[in-house]
This record gives C-alpha cells, structure tokens and sequence, in this order.
C-alpha cells in the first residue's frame, strides 16, 4: 500500500461492560483537516468511543490507528502526547483556578515553562476569552466554563480534538460562536465533535457519523443524513417529540 494512511482510523471497536455492549463494532475513518459531527440518541456509544480513542477505555476488541500506529491499549497521557486532546462530557475544571492558571495546568504538562506561557495566552485568544483571564472558574457560567475546557485542549496544540457536547449549557449566542470557534480550528487540525443540538450541527456538519445501539447506523453528508428515514426515527423524531 501506498497511499497515506488517514489521521484516525478506528476498526471494528467493541466495548463491553459486563454483559452491556456499549459499542458493538465501529469503524470509522478520519482525515486530515476533517471536521466530523457524531450524533445518536442518548446511550448510543458515543463517549464510550471517544474514551476509547483517547485511551480512557482499553477497547474490548478493535484497533485504533493514528497515522497508521496502533494506540488502543496505550495510557491516555501517551496518546495525548501523540497529538489526540478530548474535551470529555463531563466538567474537568477546577473551580477555585483561575481561567488562565486551569489552561497553564495544561501547557505545563507537556511544555517548558516559557512556551507553556505563551500557549496558553494564545489559547486563550483564539477562544476569545483573554477577558476572563483573571477570572476565577467556579464564577463562570456554564458556557464559559466550556469554552475554558476547549482552551485547555486547544493550548496543547493537538492533531485531533474530541469534542463530547461542547455546547450544552451554552446559550443561542455562544452556541452560534462556538461553531464559528471549531470551524476556525480545522484549520490546523481535525475535529470530532458530538453533539445534540440540530442547529449546531446544521451550522458546522460537512460529514455525520449516526451512532445508535453500539453501532453506526448511517453517515454521509449533513442534509443527506438528516433527510433518512432510519435517522429521523431514532434520533431526530425523538427529539421533535
Ligand atoms: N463504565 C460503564 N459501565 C457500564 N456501562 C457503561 C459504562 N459507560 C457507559 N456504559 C453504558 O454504555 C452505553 C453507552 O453509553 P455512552 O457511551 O455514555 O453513550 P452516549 O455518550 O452515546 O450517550 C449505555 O448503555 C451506558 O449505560
Ligand atoms: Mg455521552
């Protein structure tokens, strides 16, 4: 073979707990510069996944490639080091840090002090909160909160960002900045990001990937997807009704 091998390749993933499949065998591929949307309907597998990819999860079966290594089974602190940062669903800020010392706890991890400084000034910028530097966490709103979590995986510089619902939480207004915010990333790296709310994905999705039961049940393009009959009954006459 000569072709370049994709950024991320997942091949038939499964995960198990107990006896629960929570994904059942997936295989998706993601390239350079891609931003992808992964949407399903609540217990679908979706961040079951992405710890998977990330190295929370050592998968039950499958491969994970990255650039055409295999990193399923390595430490979750290795893989980030190989350029895979995740914003995980659930909050991982500390509340007493202020905005700006949360994402030095990033930098410091991988970088000497002074570029560890710098980075995560930037990071700040490019998510336009430099304001709120001095800002303690705890007093943010929710949506702030999430834009400081996306700025501590951003000031890593990663190749690949997971993001496991960025916006919930936010309102109208910064949902509208967020897309504007993930599609300026993918400029410089690719992006996975799951996420609920239709007109985010409407506003950002080039490719959806339609987790449901383990397993994808469709993917294409964003108009496409959302026009299929099997999508529109799992996932998006659910969210009508
Ligand atoms: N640590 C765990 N132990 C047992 N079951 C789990 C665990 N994590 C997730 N699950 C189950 O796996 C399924 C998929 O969950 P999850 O990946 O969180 O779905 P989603 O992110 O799409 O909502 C669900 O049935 C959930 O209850
Ligand atoms: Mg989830």
């Amino acid at each position: 073979m000569s072709a370049t091998p994709p950024l991320l390749e997942a091949r038939g993933l499964v995960m198990r707990f107990g006896g629960v499949t929570a994904v059942g065998g997936v295989s998706m591929s993601i390239g350079e510069g891609e931003l992808r949307c992964l949407i399903g309907p609540n217990g679908a597998g979706k961040s079951t996944f992405f710890k998977m990819l990330s190295g929370q999860l050592l998968p039950t079966a499958g491969e994970v490639l990255l650039r055409g290594r295999s990193i399923a089974g390595l430490h979750a602190a290795s893989i980030a080091r190989l350029g895979v940062g995740v914003k995980t669903q659930t909050p991982s800020v500390f509340d007493g840090l202020s905005v700006l010392e949360s994402v030095r706890i990033a930098t410091n991890a991988i970088l000497p002090p002074n570029l560890a400084r710098r980075r995560a000034d930037e990071a700040l910028e490019r998510m336009q909160i430099g304001h709120l530097a001095k800002a303690v966490v705890g007093s943010l709103a929710h949506g702030q909160r999430q834009l400081v979590e996306l700025s501590m995986v951003v000031s890593q510089a990663p190749d690949l960002i997971l993001l496991d619902e960025p916006a919930a939480g936010m309102t109208g207004r910064e949902v509208e900045r967020l897309g504007d915010l993930i599609i300026d990333l993918v400029r410089t790296c690719s992006v996975i990001v799951v996420e609920h709310d239709m007109e985010f994905i409407r506003r950002i999705a080039r490719t959806v990937t339609v987790f449901n039961r383990g397993v994808v049940l469709a993917e294409g393009p964003a108009a496409e997807v959302m026009s299929d009959a099997r999508v529109r009954d799992v996932y998006l006459g659910k969210e009508a009704a």
